[in-house]
């Protein structure tokens, strides 16, 4: 066990762990922040994607000792009252289905904004090809993207 310091949407916290455990389990067990999914724990869905210092990336492939002393930032710190342009396009869109990939799919896409505030549709498909939907919210998803890039 060791004692590992990181940022936590914006607060300083020490998680006491395995150096190898997956910053997903540190995420969900130890802070107790539920938002952010497990669907295949190989990298390949995107359910796990939070920022690592602005960035999106697969909690399930990062150990909690890669991200010592680094800012991550889940869905629940994406904005203090759940009003980043993202949220409130994804209501409007009535996006999720049932909602399990959909945090996920809120920080690749934020990610994409905080860098491109106008992304053309095919690099918001690009962008976001490797997060999977099993209920197929594809272009729901595109779509939320779009008005909130119109709207921010
Ligand atoms: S759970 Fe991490 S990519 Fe699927
Ligand atoms: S809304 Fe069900 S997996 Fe995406």
């Amino acid at each position: 066990m060791a004692a590992i310091a990181l940022t936590i949407n914006g607060k300083s916290a020490t998680v006491e762990a395995e150096p190898d455990t997956p910053l997903l389990w540190v995420v969900r067990e130890h802070l107790k922040l539920t938002g952010t999914k497990f669907g295949c724990g190989s990298g390949l869905c995107g359910a796990c994607t939070v920022h690592i210092d602005g960035k999106a990336m697969r909690s399930c492939q990062l150990s909690v000792s890669q991200v010592a002393g680094k800012k991550v930032t889940t869905i629940e710190g994406l904005s203090p009252n759940g009003t980043h342009a993202l949220q409130k396009a994804w209501v409007a869109e009535q996006v999720p289905q049932c909602g399990y990939c959909q945090s996920g799919q809120i920080m690749q896409a934020a990610a994409l904004l905080a860098v491109n505030k106008k992304p053309s549709r095919d690099q918001i498909v690009a962008h976001m090809d490797g997060n999977i939907c099993r209920c197929g919210t594809y272009p729901r998803i595109v779509r939320a993207i779009q008005r909130a890039a119109k709207e921010a």
